[in-house]
């Protein structure tokens, strides 16, 4: 691949999530930041290649299938179709939803296990240790509370095991995980969380067993199939079996052809260890390129607290889309935190910020200025360009860099940041329009004046819906279409082409001299609704 096809192409992945229950507002957090992100390149003109996917095999999901009194793969097909229905219901436009127990993906983990294999670094050897089910992971006793219950799952008790196990030799890696630390310095993100990791692997790395025995829910390792293949250990390599064409037969070589290494693991904090230390250690075992880039995203809690099912402080991600429609739940995470940083959610909150930014401020600024052009321009906007504006003028002097500086932001996953700085464009146009009072003008008749009013502000807003249609892009569609594009941001083949972007993310090149319809509101105001 030459250096030209790697700018036009972005891989990416959400973690592929477990089947033991629906999924929950964890997993619809990683991924609407990682369609987010998806979207963002694909409007660059990129192409893009976003895996999803699920994780099925292993002890709890085993389990959690008996509990139900389902065959596993009965089970683990159910959730997965409430997995892709929440998607949809979230817009989220994935490439390639990856499933463990899909076809081809047991000769790509034996494949890839026989190269470990033959690299000498797998061995059998005693196991001794707590095992928590509900994190698929040997605990160290000083990582557990009390009862020897897991500081994660804190309703589970850890279970005692001493088994015969099969090994991966991360120990060996040690010195090469530093190097690569060193030398792809933003290989882990963010810096917080890349020492935690520096930290652990000064510490000194240990080798982890990569089998269970009396476990059948998983594939039996290749040399000896009185053994299981640890659910990490296949997990993992869904990611790899994603990238497989849908007719190509499942080899190593064919996954990798095209789209590997994969520029962003984007994974929450719980599973960062897992993604930086075990996962670049096996496909250095492996002989295979390192991803680019592992980031680890906060946790949520709710009203202050953390949420779980024995509080009863969960937040459904059905019903809140149900209710409050998929933009305004995109916004309230992408916006409202810091991607990194831990968040909060509050009902009341997520109101008053979706009603203030996007019905107030974007939506409004919208309407009012499409009423005055039917009043003052006959609906039509007027001929002008961003020359005809000096740059320190209030609209123009915010938008003239802002394509530049929210790219920047979305490039370094600061989508919080990039909302942000929309933002500051769309609350000056309130108040530039507030300030510059074209009725007043309209009756002075000061024509020039009241059409440099009007196309300075529908450039601002339009720029605006362009930049966070990533975010939005329902909305962003609904103000596209009333400014006369023929546009749906989630019909992006559509809209996708270098050219489109290089015009839309600058301000002042809104095509001049259409003649638009009947304004109507973008967003609606939302309300507090009771739960189902
Ligand atoms: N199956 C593994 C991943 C394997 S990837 C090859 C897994 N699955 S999971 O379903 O448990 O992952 C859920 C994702 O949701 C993780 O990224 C996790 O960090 C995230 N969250 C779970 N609870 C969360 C919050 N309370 N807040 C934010 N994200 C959280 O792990």
């Amino acid at each position: 691949m030459n250096n030209s096809d790697h700018n036009h192409k972005f891989s990416l992945t959400s973690p592929l999530y477990y089947v033991n229950g629906i999924p929950h507002i964890g997993s619809a957090y990683t991924t609407i930041v990682a369609d987010t992100v998806a979207r963002f390149h694909r409007l660059q003109g990129k192409s893009v290649l976003f895996i999803t996917g699920t994780d099925e095999h292993g002890q709890k999901i085993q389990r959690t299938a008996i509990e139900e009194n389902l065959d596993p793969q009965i089970f683990c097909d159910r959730i997965v179709d409430s997995y892709k229905s929440l998607w949809s219901k979230l817009d989220i436009k994935y490439d390639r939803f990856s499933r463990t127990t899909a076809p081809g993906h047991q000769q790509i983990v034996n494949e890839f296990f026989e190269r470990v294999w033959s690299k000498e670094d797998i061995y059998l050897d005693r196991q001794q240790g707590w095992y928590c089910v509900s994190c698929e992971e040997f605990k160290e006793e000083r990582e557990l509370i009390e009862n020897h219950h897991c500081s994660i799952h804190i309703n589970k008790q850890a279970e005692w095991r001493d088994e015969e196990n099969y090994f991966f030799r991360l120990s060996k890696y040690q010195q090469h995980l530093e190097e690569l630390y060193e030398s792809q310095p933003d290989f882990i993100q963010p810096a917080s969380r890349r020492n935690e990791i520096l930290n652990f692997v000064a510490q000194g790395l240990k080798d982890f067993s990569i089998s269970r025995v009396n476990l059948d829910w998983g594939f039996p390792v290749p040399v000896d199939d009185k053994h299981t293949i640890y659910v990490w250990f296949d997990a993992l390599l869904g990611y790899v079996t994603a990238l497989l064409e849908p007719d190509q037969e499942p080899t190593l070589d064919n996954a990798l052809s095209q789209w590997w290494p994969i520029n962003l693991h984007l994974i929450g904090k719980d599973i960062l260890r897992f993604h930086a230390v075990y996962w670049p250690a096996m496909l250095a075992s492996a002989g295979l390129p390192m991803p680019k880039k592992v980031f680890g995203h906060g946790f949520l809690t709710k009203d202050g607290l953390k949420m779980g099912k024995t509080l009863g402080n969960t937040i459904d991600p059905f019903d809140l889309v149900d209710r409050y429609g998929a933009d305004a739940v995109r916004y309230y995470f992408v916006k409202e935190i810091e991607l990194g940083k831990d968040g909060d959610f509050n009902e009341t909150r997520f109101i008053n910020v979706l009603n203030n930014d996007l019905a107030d401020v974007l939506g409004n600024s919208l309407n009012r200025t499409l009423g005055m052009l039917k009043k003052y321009c006959q609906s039509t906007i007027p001929q002008l360009t961003s020359a005809d504006y000096s740059s320190d003028h209030p609209l123009k002097s915010i938008g003239m860099d802002l394509g530049d500086r929210v790219v920047q932001a979305y490039e370094n996953l600061q989508v919080s940041q990039a909302c942000e700085a929309v933002l500051i464009l769309v609350r000056a146009v309130n108040k530039y329009i507030d300030e510059s009072a074209p009725w007043k003008l309209f009756k002075q008749e000061q024509q020039a004046e009241v059409e440099q009013i009007l196309y300075a502000v529908l450039e601002s807003v339009r720029l605006s819906a362009y930049l966070l249609s990533p975010v939005i892009p329902t909305t962003s569609s609904k103000i596209y279409q009333q400014l006369g594009f023929d546009w749906d941001f989630n019909h992006q083949e559509e809209v996708q082409a270098d050219k489109d972007f290089q015009i839309h993310s600058e301000w002042g090149k809104l095509s001049t001299n259409k003649t638009l319809g009947k304004a109507s509101p973008v967003f609606s105001k939302l309300e507090l609704s009771p739960e189902d």
